[in-house]
């Protein structure tokens, strides 16, 4: 039996990190597993310019703990009035990635897009300077467990084919759809994959009813919803499937506790602590161990065009319970206990 598990060390390439002192409760949990992390720009106010990518850069580093080695990757939210100098001045600046949000979709998306091919020209200057366009694929309009096959349906196609060389991740996969139509998006002029899509930890295991079925569960409450049973098994296929398309973006997303526990309860999972044990519990039921470092450690960063990073993780097989709360902050898995555990003590790689 094998009682440990070594990893490059993972990118979490969607990740939600607020700000103040909710950054510095949580920043510990992504930046001590993970050597990079991509976050999302959904902050209030929100980070739209290369000036406030570089600012918010600056506050998660100063929150990381000494001892930990933690690359934020930058993004910034697509809004309507994003321009092509928008976009040129980001990547200028090192932001990797554009955020799309439909309008009210989701948690600080009120100032989202309602037409998105009104911002072609901006999309065109991503697909020129190299930057990935993040998709929040939900179109707002649709019926709640629709929203994200009528997006792919009627939206992602018109931005593949008017937009060429644009390359597009669609974020935390939640459906069969979804997962399909990654699989049959056309490859860049290069041969490479334009279209590749997060998944995340909550998705490759809930359905919906572990949101509503039994008791009110607001700790899984998230978007995309947790759907039906066989679209969780086609997340999970893709996943394990070694498809380089597929890769992790935890979508973790911390609320406080009174935020989630309430009468207009937010949506997110707050999954950073509990990532690694949890997929190596996954992938270890299904046989697929040995796929479980290329998707959080190569594929990823092979989308993106990065390095794959320097350095191992270490995981051993000694169950823990999840504590019930970080900081105000309930995590995915609060209070049960897991196979396996993260421990400290891997190689770093080289330090600059
Ligand atoms: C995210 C958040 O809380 O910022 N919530 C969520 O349910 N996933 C936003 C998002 O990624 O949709
Ligand atoms: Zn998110």
């Amino acid at each position: 039996v094998t009682d440990e598990l070594t990893l490059r060390r993972p990118d979490d390439l969607h990740l939600h990190l607020r700000d103040g002192d909710l950054l510095r409760a949580v920043v510990r949990h992504s930046s001590g597993p993970f050597a990079r992390g991509l976050v999302m720009p959904n902050t209030v106010p929100p980070v739209l310019t290369a000036t406030d990518a570089e600012a918010y850069r600056k506050e998660i580093r100063d929150a990381v703990p000494a001892g930990h080695r933690f690359e934020p990757l930058m993004t910034i939210k697509v809004v309507p009035s994003t321009t092509a100098e928008t976009v040129r001045q980001a990547r200028a600046a090192g932001v990797v990635a554009a955020k799309l949000y439909p309008e009210g979709v989701t948690t600080n998306s009120a100032d989202g897009v309602r037409d998105v091919m009104a911002l072609a020209l901006a999309f065109a200057a991503m697909a020129e300077v190299g930057m990935v366009l993040c998709v929040h694929g939900e179109s707002p309009e649709a019926f709640c467990l629709d929203r994200e096959a009528r997006f792919v349906d009627h939206t992602l196609p018109r931005l593949v084919d008017e937009v060429p060389d644009l390359r597009i991740v669609l974020e935390h996969v939640s459906s069969a759809t979804a997962v399909d139509w990654v699989r049959s998006a056309p490859t860049g002029l290069d041969g490479r994959h334009r279209v590749a899509a997060t998944v995340t930890v909550h998705h490759l295991l809930l359905t919906l009813d572990d949101v509503v079925g039994g008791m009110l569960a607001p700790h899984h409450f998230c978007k995309p919803l947790a759907k039906r049973p066989e679209d969780r098994d086609a997340v999970l296929a893709a996943a394990l499937s070694g498809d380089p398309r597929f890769f992790l973006g935890t979508d973790s997303a911390p609320h406080r506790r009174r935020d989630k526990e309430s009468a207009e309860g937010c949506a997110g999972v707050f999954t950073a602590p509990v990532a690694l044990p949890v997929l190596a519990e996954v992938f270890e039921d299904h046989g697929a161990l040995p796929r479980l470092d290329a998707f959080t450690g190569s594929h990823g960063a092979a989308f993106y065009g990065l390095a794959p990073n320097e350095g191992t993780v270490r995981l051993v097989k000694e169950p823990w319970v999840v504590p019930a709360d970080h900081g105000g902050v309930v995590p995915f898995r609060a209070g049960t206990t897991l196979r396996w555990q993260f421990v400290d003590g891997g190689d770093q790689g080289p330090t600059g």
